[in-house]
């Protein structure tokens, strides 16, 4: 799926976050967005443009009277064609600014002529946000229409916690793509379960697998970008869901399969990623099994399938399953799509794709196959989504 993102420009006001904000450029880069960066002066106190020129591949704007920019006119040229212009970290004094309408340096002229959305990513001291003239300005700027995204709450660079934290840039990203993704999936909900499950053996000890969480939370992610209500029941993983997701934690499959169930009746689309485990212990022990001389035998049994469970109800949800095989790939997962009575199955190679950064995955519906070549799994995740819309509003039509 082509990203409608193309090119934003960075504004850097001067504030101590102002680092955080090559993070940002480096993310947003990555994303495939073309960067171009404004500083204030302030800014430029807290870090250099040297560092942003390397990032973005441009050279840094600071000042409104830059002859670098043809015809004089950079207050207007730097934002035409940007798709947005994201300020991160919007200090107090520029929100005041903007919420009265000044124009007295580069970045706020060009907050001012632009025909593109404005997101800010608010950072200061927390006393600075919780000031009622702050609070004024920025509800001013929200009633404008210009998106405020953060802060949070936590430590400070001053020593003191409270409200007033650069949100995390990974988050800002997150908020960026999804206000401009296509909300091919507005007012649907979707149940996403991810990761592995892990079976106990005794109280410190269990079976699992190396499914790392990362596919299912992208496939969250690409939902709620494309304007979904996203519930994501999600095995033990290190991974940080998505912020608007409802998320459930399980261990174990009975438990994610207790956890699918209480939620399937209310939802639109199921999309079982996790790695669920075929088999679990039959008795776990609750203490931890002392290591002796003899041969230690565990009893297994077959753990309930959750994605044949929720697909063979009377009424399930859109059900998109997930295959992860070693050979014949295309044959096993339309073998299983038909065995379980899923409109759409995932298929890829287990040895390439369980913890992998990057897939190819191969879609198989009624309709034939699709191939989503080799990429990050945002990426398929987004594309995945887009297909589902598709097949799901199909049914409809
Ligand atoms: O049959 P297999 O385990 O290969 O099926 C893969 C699909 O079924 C995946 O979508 C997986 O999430 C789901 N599954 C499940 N419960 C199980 C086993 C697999 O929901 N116990």
């Amino acid at each position: 799926m082509e990203i409608p993102i193309k090119r934003i420009v960075l504004g850097i006001t001067g504030g101590v976050a102002a680092y955080k904000a090559a993070e940002l450029a480096r993310l947003l880069v990555k994303e495939g967005i073309e960067v171009q960066v404004v500083m204030t002066a302030a800014a430029r106190h807290f870090v250099g443009p040297a560092t942003f020129q390397a990032i973005t591949g441009r050279p840094v704007f600071t000042d409104l009277w830059d002859e670098r920019s043809a015809g004089g006119m950079a207050h207007i040229e730097l934002s035409r064609g940007a798709d947005a212009i994201v300020v991160a970290p919007a200090s107090a004094d520029f929100i005041a600014k903007l919420a009265q309408g000044h124009a007295d340096d580069l970045l706020s002229t060009l907050c001012l002529a632009r025909d593109c959305p404005l997101l800010l990513a608010p950072a200061m001291n927390r006393q600075m946000w919780d000031h009622p003239a702050t609070r004024r300005n920025a509800a001013q700027l929200e009633a404008d229409g210009v998106v405020l995204l953060g802060p949070t709450a936590g430590e400070q660079a001053c020593g003191e916690t409270g409200y007033g934290r650069l949100l995390e840039a990974a988050r800002i990203v997150e908020a960026l793509q999804a206000r401009f993704m296509p909300k091919l999936l507005k007012g649907l909900r979707v149940l996403i379960t991810a990761g592995p499950t892990f079976e106990a053996i005794d109280a410190v000890r269990g079976i699992t697998n190396l499914s790392s969480g990362k596919m299912g939370y992208s496939v969250a992610r690409a939902a709620l970008e494309a304007g979904a209500e996203v519930t994501l029941v999600s095995g033990p993983t290190c991974l940080a869901p998505p912020d608007q997701a409802r998320i459930l934690r399980v261990t174990s499959a009975q438990e994610m399969l207790e956890a699918v169930e209480a939620q399937a009746d209310a939802a639109d689309i199921f999309i079982s990623v996790a790695a669920v485990a075929d088999y679990y212990v039959l008795n776990p022990s609750e203490m931890k099994i002392k290591k002796d001389a003899h041969i230690l035998t565990l009893e297994l049994a077959p753990n309930p399938d959750i994605l044949a469970n929720i697909a063979s109800r009377p009424k399930p949800p859109f059900c998109v399953g997930f295959a992860a095989e070693i050979e014949n790939v295309e044959e096993y997962a339309e073998l299983k799509r038909r065995r379980k009575h899923l409109p759409l199955i995932v298929a890829n190679d287990a040895r390439e794709a369980i913890g992998a950064d990057e897939v190819e995955l191969l879609l198989l519906d009624d309709d034939g196959q699709h191939t989503l070549p080799r990429a990050d799994k945002l990426t398929q995740a987004r594309r995945l989504i887009e297909h589902i819309a598709h097949l799901y509003n199909g049914l409809f039509q």
